[in-house]
């Protein structure tokens, strides 16, 4: 009956309905200011038949450590932030009665109760997680209520709601057309077709169009060398080096066993990850670079304050080191906790072949650093076809719409990650997301709590539980997990994939890896305590002196392409309808695939200047704090998120969206969401010219980086 009765109302809503005027509805002004995306994050809401009320609900970020809030199982979480005028008193008669704010999947299957809300002023009610939703005002006799009974005052709906199958007549003649005809390229020892390339996978369930099926990229495929005398590689050892030690990283082939399958692979020193290199803040070393691959090559240390010559960017800091060279480094670390390495050349291929590993600085001896038991996990993921790894392009990267989504899970280099723990201990983990293009929601079997520590560059003003940790491409985590029982634990990965031809969310599962609970019972006093991190008081006096200033900087982040065939323009145009704030899996393989680096041009923008990419050259004096706004353009053919690094600085999110960050840290990589805005304070504190680019390997090829010099004042 209830049920039946919303339906009804919403009906009548539905053909009643006229758009407010001007000056009325204003539109998410906080929102608005910020320059994120009205369209995608701001719902209007509109008057039921003889009413005048009208309103904004903007789904506003849920403050926490992440700068996207998500779900154990990967739903996005919102608060709705009301901003109503007119509501029609008239309707209400006594003490209880009032307006209350409810959100409702589009079935009505389910309907949450958000709260009361006042004609007068900005409430904020949530959190409430749905892919797609509608809000509803009613009028009720009494406030209490747990279920509408009143009238129905105003609606909306998420722009989620959007995504609907396509009838676009158009688009379905074109895409049964001729797709562009494959260029013959021929490359030894693969099954392919006549272009050179092995199909690329199907994601599992969903449809492909024929058209799309035929794409192929305009690129040679490549693939390391089949050579005999790459060895097994071995897990990561664990490298202690002291203040003046010097290491030799070599860069070489390796042979992979990966879930049954050999690959020729990349590694360093032989190993998979690359080793785990211990060291203690303030420790010098060196480290030298030994190029044994068949293609230039640099290592940068990701996050490390260096010097800048040492910072491995090729043409900028150092020039790429040729196969068969060496090149010295000289690392100083200034800031504790975990960091990582990778190569600075074709990310989306070397980096992607297995060359990375972690740094773990830990503080000087006697310093606390939390529970004894530590895991560092390098989480990635890897591109699997029919007939072994879908190759790379050669001249230039494939997959540069949304970048290269694996199929295959990888925990440490390996598809069933295995720990063990006694019940009631905690465990310690560093995170690293090495993946070139996948975000991750991690959570540990059901619901087990974790406490958010620290992120990149050190640890939070205040501890935090989550129950799933977001994780971007090239950011950092460091969270404690109290295993309460014995028991096998699973490590998963789930998100909420969306299949763009039918329109709909789905779920997707990943069991990353398992933790083994068992033997004696160990005991962790206080763990149920949330610590204010160290830094606490500066940190917040930071965010309270910047937060809200204009920004000096607004880089505004967009994408074009020339060249596409028909069907990949087609699908990207009625994908452009929504914009998830995050794009979790790969669900357009072959319209992505087929797309390269030569079609497309990823872009930073600055928005004072009109400079693009690598025409942007900041100039900053060392010790200044810069105010710089990220935006993403939902104007734009493909809008999706982007995990934006800086080298050799560190900085705060000050704001998501407009939003006051209550809990900052420092940080060197910041995933911004699709449509999104994020302001940062970014501390100069380094010398020399540095990079700020996209950490999605395939975007960062497609030019979406720039330069800032810091100098000395
Ligand atoms: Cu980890 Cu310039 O990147
Ligand atoms: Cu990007």
């Amino acid at each position: 009956m209830l049920i039946i009765g919303i339906a009804a109302a919403l009906l009548t809503l539905a053909g009643q309905v006229r758009p407010p005027g001007p000056g009325e509805g204003g539109e998410c002004p906080r929102l608005a200011a910020s320059g994120a995306s009205a369209d995608l994050y701001c719902i209007r809401l509109f008057p039921a038949a003889g009413f005048d009320a009208s309103g904004t609900a903007e789904l506003s970020w849920v403050e926490g450590p992440f700068t996207v809030a998500v779900a154990r199982d990967g739903t996005h979480r919102w608060n709705l932030r009301f901003s109503v005028r007119g509501l029609p008193d008239s309707l209400l008669h006594g003490r209880r009665s009032g307006f209350v704010a409810w959100a409702a999947s589009p079935t009505m299957a389910r309907l949450v109760r958000l709260g009361s809300i006042h004609g007068a002023g900005d409430v904020e009610l949530g959190p409430v997680a749905l892919d797609r939703f509608l809000v509803l005002i009613s009028a009720e006799p009494d406030t209490s209520v747990r279920e509408p009974r009143g009238r129905m005052v105003l609606r909306g709906e998420s722009a989620s709601n959007r995504l609907r199958p396509p009838d676009n007549y158009q688009f379905f003649l074109g895409s049964f057309g001729a797709p562009r005809p494959p260029e013959p390229h021929a490359h030894e020892g693969m099954q392919s077709d006549e272009s050179g390339w092995t199909h690329v996978p199907m994601f599992p369930g969903l449809d492909m169009l024929p058209a799309e099926m035929a794409l192929r990229p305009e690129a040679m495929p490549w693939l390391p060398g089949q050579s005999g005398a790459a060895a097994p590689a071995r897990p990561a050892e664990v490298v202690n080096l002291q203040n003046g030690d010097t290491l030799a990283l070599v860069a070489g082939p390796v042979r992979r066993t990966i879930a049954g399958r050999e690959y020729t692979m990349l590694g360093f020193n032989g190993q998979y990850p690359g080793p785990l290199l211990r060291v203690e803040q303030g420790a010098e070393v060196v480290v030298r670079l030994v190029n044994h691959l068949e293609v230039p090559t640099t290592v940068h240390w990701h996050g490390i304050r260096l010097e800048n010559r040492f910072d491995g960017v090729p043409d900028l800091t150092q020039p790429a080191v040729a196969p068969g060279e060496e090149f010295l480094y000289r690392l100083r670390f200034p800031d504790t906790g975990v960091f990582w390495y990778h190569p600075h050349v074709r990310e989306d291929m070397q980096q992607d072949l297995g060359l990375y590993g972690n740094i773990f600085v830990a503080p000087a001896a006697g310093a606390n650093s939390g529970p004894g038991r530590r895991e560092f996990l390098i989480l990635d993921d890897l591109l699997v076809g029919e007939a072994g790894l879908v190759p790379y392009g050669h001249e230039t990267p494939t997959h540069a719409a949304m970048g290269r989504f694996g199929n295959v899970m990888l925990v440490n280099g390996e598809t069933s990650w295995r720990a063990t723990a006694r019940p009631g201990e905690v465990v310690r983990f560093y995170l690293t997301n090495a993946a070139n293009t996948r975000t991750f929601n991690l959570s540990f079997g059901a619901g087990i709590p974790i406490k958010v520590v620290g992120s990149d560059r050190g640890t939070y003003a205040r501890e935090e539980w989550v129950e799933s940790v977001f994780i971007a491409p090239a950011e950092r985590y460091i969270v404690d997990v109290r295993f309460p029982a014995a028991g096998r634990v699973p490590l998963l990965n789930r998100v909420r994939a969306i299949d763009h031809v039918f329109g709909r969310f789905f779920d997707v599962t990943d069991t990353m890896g398992v933790v083994e609970v068992r033997g004696q019972p160990g005991q962790a006093p206080g763990f149920g305590r949330l610590a204010e991190g160290p830094e606490a008081g500066a940190l917040d006096s930071l965010v309270a002196a910047y937060v809200g200033r204009a920004p000096e900087r607004t880089l505004e982040v967009r994408v074009e392409f020339t060249g596409l065939p028909f069907v990949s323009l087609q699908l990207m145009r009625l994908d452009s309808i929504y914009f998830n704030p995050v794009e979790w899996e790969g669900t357009m393989p072959g319209m992505n695939w087929a797309t390269t680096g030569t079609e497309t041009r990823w872009i930073l923008r600055d928005m004072d200047t009109g400079a693009e990419n690598r025409d942007i050259h900041w100039r900053f004096r060392r010790g200044s704090l810069v105010r710089i706004r990220l935006v993403g353009t939902r104007n734009t053919l493909h809008g999706m998120q982007h995990p934006i690094h800086m080298h050799g600085q560190r900085f705060l999110v000050l704001a998501v969206n407009g939003k006051r960050n209550p809990n900052p840290v420092w940080k060197d990589t910041v995933l911004l969401p699709a449509g999104g805005s994020l302001d940062l304070l970014a501390e100069m504190s380094n010398p020399g010219t540095w990079m700020l680019h996209c950490h999605i390997a395939e975007h960062l090829q497609s030019g979406m980086m720039m330069h800032f010099d810091v100098e000395e004042p």
